[in-house]
């Protein structure tokens, strides 16, 4: 197992099925600019080996399917199945939601028992400013039929000082009353907002979002496990939610995670544009590509940040979030 100077390695894989998406959120499209898809994506059984690969060579325990948007696929329908039958801990996805009634029977039917959720708003209106497309009572429904079938859901959710820092508190009570904990996202200095001032403009942190949480609710930290991502909170009697602090609290040096783009790109720091083409060891028989794979995965060890995340031109979609 290949591990670096801070102990390091990578344990938790998050594939990306397709850079596109049915939205164009604020802060990951341009005003007014759709993103074009990725060209060139992997097939689901080039992707279905790349993570059999992954497991062996790099000793993957948890994957995390994502995108773009994962279930606009027609890959998520076989690969899916594909990936829960796989040596893993977990498997889980992540989705704006549109498509889950729709997908929900496969969903379900998979046995996948965790997904999260991308939701910025409970305000319809708001919801197609921020997303600029999509229906927010279809992503809710979805919700609901998840939570019907025993699923454990999160919900995510990006604070913007300019558009949506009010819903917090419903969000947190609509949460509460479902039993999902909401996670914060701290906005991410990625993509476009690198190079305009809508990062400095909309970005609410952490202790910001504590104290508006604080003017209805009293709370208190709990531990959360080496290797989370999210700072936890609980609620007595209400539930708990946490927050991604990437900006406030940087989780860098207990980072365990891997990406594989759609394209067949290994990145390993979210905050680093430099990527490993996977799609030349996927040609190849398992011995050898596992070979071939460990000069791959030590270069992309090598990328993660050791203090904290510094923002990147790279966009979300294309990585995978
Ligand atoms: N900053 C913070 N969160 C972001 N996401 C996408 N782009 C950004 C950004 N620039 C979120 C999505 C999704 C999660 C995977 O990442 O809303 O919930």
């Amino acid at each position: 197992m290949i591990v670096d100077a801070h102990g390091r390695r990578f344990r938790n894989l998050r594939i990306s099925l397709t850079a596109a998406c049915n939205y164009a959120c604020t802060y990951c499209v341009p005003d007014g600019k759709r993103l074009q898809a990725a060209q060139a994506e992997l097939s689901a059984d080039e992707m279905g080996y790349a993570v059999r690969l992954l497991i062996e060579a790099a000793g993957i325990e948890k994957v995390r399917i994502t995108g773009g948007e994962p279930l606009l696929s027609p890959k998520f329908d076989t690969l899916l199945p594909v990936i829960m039958q796989l040596p893993l801990d977990d498997v889980s996805i992540t989705t704006n939601g549109q498509l889950v009634p729709r997908k929900s029977a496969l969903i379900i039917n998979a046995g996948v028992r965790r997904i999260n959720v991308s939701l910025d708003t409970l305000d319809a209106d708001r919801f197609r400013l921020i997303a600029r497309s999509g229906d927010l009572a279809t992503v809710l429904l979805g919700i609901e039929q998840l939570l019907a079938a025993g699923i454990k859901v999160k919900i995510n959710m990006v604070p913007m000082r300019t558009e949506n820092v009010d819903q917090i508190l419903p969000m947190l009570d609509y949460c509460f009353e479902r039993g999902i904990e909401l996670r914060f996202i701290e906005l991410m200095n990625m993509g476009h907002l690198k190079v305009s001032n809508q990062y400095a403009q909309d970005f609410f942190g952490m202790d910001e979002i504590l104290e508006r949480i604080g003017e209805r609710h009293e709370f208190t930290r709990t531990d959360a496990p080496y290797d989370s991502t999210a700072v936890r909170y609980e609620v007595p009697d209400q539930g708990f939610f946490g927050i991604i602090a990437n900006e406030s609290e940087p989780f860098c040096s207990s980072c365990t995670r891997l990406r594989l783009s759609s394209n067949g790109r290994l990145y390993g720091c979210l905050s680093s544009a430099t990527s490993y083409d996977m799609r030349e060891v996927l040609t190849l028989p398992k011995h050898q590509a596992l070979a071939r794979l460990q000069r791959l995965l030590v270069l992309s060890l090598a990328e993660k940040q050791s203090v904290s995340f510094k923002g990147e031109v790279t966009v979300m979609k294309f990585i995978g979030g």
